[in-house]
């Protein structure tokens, strides 16, 4: 079985305590910490942005993974970069990401991992000449925008297509999944090929992160 990541996605934390939150989950045994920015466009609501990136940089040592759910990611990549960003994903849609091949390459040469995200809708013919660049390809397995939906178990058998096109082409990306996870999901997401769980609600409305974390690695072999 693979080595399987935990992204805490902090969208779901307490923000009036949100310092606190990512120590809490960066102690629990959090691999990654997952930052959803959303700009009330591409999607409906305001998250945050370069400021609270900054700060949440300040909380933890661990990567920070960029989730960018914004109309022209192009215009803010060095602003995110610059806030502490290990990872920056950019949406595969035109509706967000005006010229994905260019912004990919962008990513790299500011010293960021690239990834690229798709929403449930979106094939993954639309990543493929794409997919060389990337260090990640992420998954929805909700539509974006929320916290706390219910998983999409559609969305398996494109996780499973996209692993074996990527063995096929002899390329490695974490496919990391976002969206409803669960222990029950993990399990079946990790089957299908994933091996990043990104985990919200799942996570943060549990009393103890670190049994939540422990509940998901346990499905995951
Ligand atoms: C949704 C975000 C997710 C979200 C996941 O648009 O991209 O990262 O915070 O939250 P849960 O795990 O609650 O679905
Ligand atoms: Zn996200």
């Amino acid at each position: 079985m693979r080595d399987v990541k935990i992204a805490a996605s902090v969208l779901a934390a307490d923000f009036a305590r949100l310092g606190e939150e990512v120590r809490a989950v960066d102690t629990a045994g959090s691999d990654w910490i997952h930052v959803d920015i959303m700009d009330g466009h591409f999607v409906p609501d305001i998250s945050f942005g370069p400021a609270v990136v900054k700060a949440i940089r300040k909380s933890t040592q661990k990567p920070l993974n960029v989730h960018l759910m914004v109309v022209e990611p192009e215009r803010m990549l060095e602003r995110y970069r610059d806030a502490g960003a290990d990872h920056l994903l950019v949406q595969a849609e035109p509706g967000s990401t005006i010229h994905l091949h260019r912004v990919l390459s962008r990513v790299r040469e500011l010293g960021c991992k690239p990834g690229v995200v798709i929403d449930p809708a979106t094939p993954i013919a639309w990543i493929e000449h794409v997919l060389h660049l990337v260090d990640i390809v992420l998954v929805m397995t909700v539509n974006p925008g929320f916290s706390g939906q219910a998983f999409l178990p559609e969305m398996l058998p494109k996780i499973a297509a996209l692993r074996a096109r990527c063995n096929e082409r002899g390329l490695h990306p974490h496919i990391e999944v976002d969206g409803g996870q669960n222990p029950h999901t993990v399990r079946q997401s990790v089957e299908a090929g994933a091996d990043v769980i990104v985990a919200g609600t799942a996570l943060f409305n549990q009393p103890d992160y670190a049994k939540a974390i422990d509940a998901m690695r346990m499905n995951c072999s």
